[in-house]
């Protein structure tokens, strides 16, 4: 494990996006189905602009938060923290998605079990959490694998596609971690 690389096994590779990335960004992130569940800041649709400013924007960014998931060299899908600051700096929040051709086989399971462990270990935090619209059962049960417990509820948290949504609210501990 680098700083800047986290091998998740199984020949997945959550590394920096760097320059050539674009067009496998776009072909995998260009989906209502990925950005339905994730942050409107993921742009739907997903043009080649916004691949090239992505990539863009990560390429300066140190240490690395957003990190690409990759196998045999293609860019699949995408994991990275948002670390917290003040009295949360021991806090970062998870995100993770993936290419709708490679859902099913363990491939989110793996990166963000991989990226938990890195977030942890390479970055000392004390707590790891993740925010899931209500009804994405799939983000649910790849953090509950991963070792992330269902806190709670935020009811009516987010707002996405002109619908008020319930945020299901998952969270692991170092202690957690520590256990498995
Ligand atoms: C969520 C996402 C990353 C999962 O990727 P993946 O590689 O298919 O996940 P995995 O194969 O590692 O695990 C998926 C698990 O969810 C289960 N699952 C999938 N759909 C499900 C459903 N509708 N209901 C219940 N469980 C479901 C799978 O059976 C599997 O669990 P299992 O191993 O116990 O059988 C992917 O669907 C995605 O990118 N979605 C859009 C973006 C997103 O939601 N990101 C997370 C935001 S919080």
């Amino acid at each position: 494990m680098t700083d800047e690389r986290i091998d998740a096994g199984d020949g997945v590779v959550l590394r920096p996006f760097r320059i050539g990335d674009e067009r496998s960004l776009v072909a995998h992130a260009n989906d209502a189905e990925v950005a339905r569940f994730l942050r409107d800041r993921f742009p739907h649709p997903y043009t080649d602009e916004d691949a090239r400013a992505w990539v863009e924007f990560n390429r300066e960014l140190r240490p690395t938060s957003n990190f690409a998931i990759a196998v045999g060299g293609e860019v699949i899908g995408g994991a990275g923290f948002v670390f917290g600051d003040d009295v949360h700096r021991f806090s970062a929040e998870v995100g993770y998605w993936l290419g709708r051709a490679h859902w099913g086989r363990g491939i989110a399971t793996r990166s963000l079990r991989a990226l938990t462990a890195y977030g942890f270990e390479r970055h000392g935090m004390v707590r790891l959490f993740a925010g899931v619209f209500e009804g994405n059962e799939a983000s649910a049960r790849v953090l509950e694998k991963c070792g992330y417990t269902k806190e709670g509820v935020a009811r009516r948290a987010a707002f996405k596609g002109g619908r008020f949504l319930d945020v299901w609210q998952f969270a692991c501990v170092r202690e957690d971690a520590l256990r498995r």
